[in-house]
């Protein structure tokens, strides 16, 4: 009986003895194997290993690691082939930041600093054309009020550089879109720009520039009834086509040739000014109608066919100064800061009619020809050719509308506004690649001193 006792007990301890050896064992393993991972942020995750305090660096992500790049024994002293697998990953990594600093570097970070507007004060704006000369600057001073705005434009004549300084910035948003195709969008106010601007462009497909005009301000329209957006439309002084009224009032009906080589700017613009009133009577959509006369700045299109581009070009490259006509036909010029001022404080006004937004100081186009040939300090000569068909002999806006109901009147001299136009083509000439960006530097307003000592401190911190 007794030796039946004592052969159980004996079983009994060599079974626990077993069972505890297992389970040390399956602790050993475990202990010996276990990894413990770590993200450090840019896929990279780290490993380490404890029975050998080695670390790992391992490309990749927690659920599938790429590329082990090295193994690398912390205790130990490294053999030589560890070493060149740790000189090799640091080399790679560091060639990885280089990439992303290059990366971000293309992408500027730091941005004019706009005004913060809180969620009941911040409009969000739609602009088309947004990328063209008008547009871009308009862009540029909707932005730096703290509005969020949103560029749709097809670029035809526009460009992504007019724009490229807000690029990745919260309030700004890029579309590429042919306003002639619907747009369903969310807007508080819409600037509709979208429509080629010089002769040379809007001739060269008539039938678009039409349908821009006319389809593309429906959408804009519709869109604005949708949303109840105000809208306000860029229409232009060759509504007066060649005017047998001077200076031209509001209230003056125009000249224009239905079939002439311009009817399909000039033409569409007066559709364009028609439907507006047609939406605003009908459906009570908010309109204002801007009658834009000559303007121009920086960023105006190099192949642009008017005369201020061709005039500073010409007499940039010392060529001869091409004046089609005996050049006594008379202009009046705006600076594109003036130009803007006014199309902000007509979307802010509660005037509905069309209104003027020009500068009517008049000139004649061969004493405008010498000035820039002054300005620019070259030898070129003024040579004339024959006179362009249906080319208005006189344009000058009677601002009085402008002046009463906006207390608006352009600031900037011709000298002022000519000087900093002659500079932009000068820069644009030289440029040579794609890294000579476009820098923005604030200034809304060419006779405002606080904007051009902020403007200075912007370009000084640059
Ligand atoms: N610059 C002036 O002297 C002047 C004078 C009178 C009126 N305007 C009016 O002001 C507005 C802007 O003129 P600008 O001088 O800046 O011209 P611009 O050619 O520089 O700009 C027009 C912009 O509209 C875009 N666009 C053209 N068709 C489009 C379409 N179907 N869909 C989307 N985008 C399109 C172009 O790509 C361009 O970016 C135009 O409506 C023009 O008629 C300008």
């Amino acid at each position: 009986m007794l030796r039946i006792y004592n052969g159980v007990k004996w079983m009994k301890i060599v079974f626990c003895s077993a069972v505890c050896a297992t389970i040390a064992l399956c602790v050993y393993h475990n202990w010996v194997h276990a990894k413990e991972l770590d993200m450090l942020g840019n896929g990279v995750v780290k490993v380490h290993r404890s029975k050998h305090l080695r670390e790992d660096i391992l490309y990749g992500d927690r659920d599938g690691v790429t590329a082990i790049s090295l193994s690398h024994n912390a205790n130990q002293k490294p053999v030589d082939g560890n070493i060149k697998d740790l000189d090799e990953a640091k080399a790679k990594i560091r060639e990885l930041e280089m990439r992303i600093k290059l990366l971000e570097g293309g992408n500027p970070r730091r941005f004019p600093d706009v005004k913060f507007l809180n969620y009941r004060t911040r409009k969000r704006i739609l602009v088309t054309g947004g990328a063209g000369f008008v547009g871009s600057h308009l862009v540029d001073s909707l932005m730096m009020e703290g509005h969020e705005v949103i560029v749709v434009d097809n670029f035809f004549t526009g460009r992504k550089r007019n724009v490229e300084h807000w690029i990745g910035h919260e309030n700004f948003e890029l579309i590429h879109h042919d306003i002639v195709n619907p747009l369903f969008i969310e807007v508080d106010e819409i600037y509709h720009l979208a429509s080629p601007a010089s002769p040379q462009h809007y001739m060269f497909n008539p039938v678009k520039t039409i349908k821009t005009n006319t389809v593309g301000t429906i959408n804009m329209l519709g869109l604005a009834k949708r949303v109840g957006a105000r809208v306000l439309i860029a229409s232009t002084s060759e509504v007066y086509g060649d005017p047998e009224v001077h200076p031209q009032p509001e209230t003056y009906w125009g000249h224009v040739n239905p079939i002439g080589p311009r009817a399909c700017y000039d033409e569409g613009k007066r559709v364009s000014e028609s439907l507006s009133y047609a939406y605003a009577k009908q459906e009570k959509v908010q309109v204002r109608v801007a009658r834009i006369f000559n303007t121009y700045g920086p960023r105006m299109h190099m192949n642009d066919g008017r005369v201020v581009s061709n005039f500073i070009l010409q007499a940039l490259r010392n060529e001869d100064i091409t004046i089609y006509g005996h050049g006594d036909q008379t202009r009046s010029f705006q600076y594109v800061s003036d130009l803007v001022e006014g199309l902000t404080a007509l979307m802010a006004s509660n005037y509905s009619m069309p209104v003027n937004i020009g500068n009517p100081v008049e000139y004649a186009i061969k004493d405008f020809a010498k000035k820039i040939r002054d300005l620019v300090g070259g030898r070129s000569r003024l040579t004339f050719s024959d006179a362009v068909e249906d080319d208005p002999q006189r344009r000058k806006p009677d601002i009085t509308v402008a002046q009463t109901q906006l207390h608006w009147q352009p600031k900037v001299t011709l000298q002022q506004g000519l000087k900093k136009t002659i500079d932009f083509f000068h820069k644009e000439l030289l440029r040579s690649s794609h890294s000579n960006r476009n820098m923005f530097q604030p200034e809304l307003s060419l006779t405002n001193p606080i904007l051009n000592a902020k403007a200075e401190q912007v370009e000084v911190k640059r």
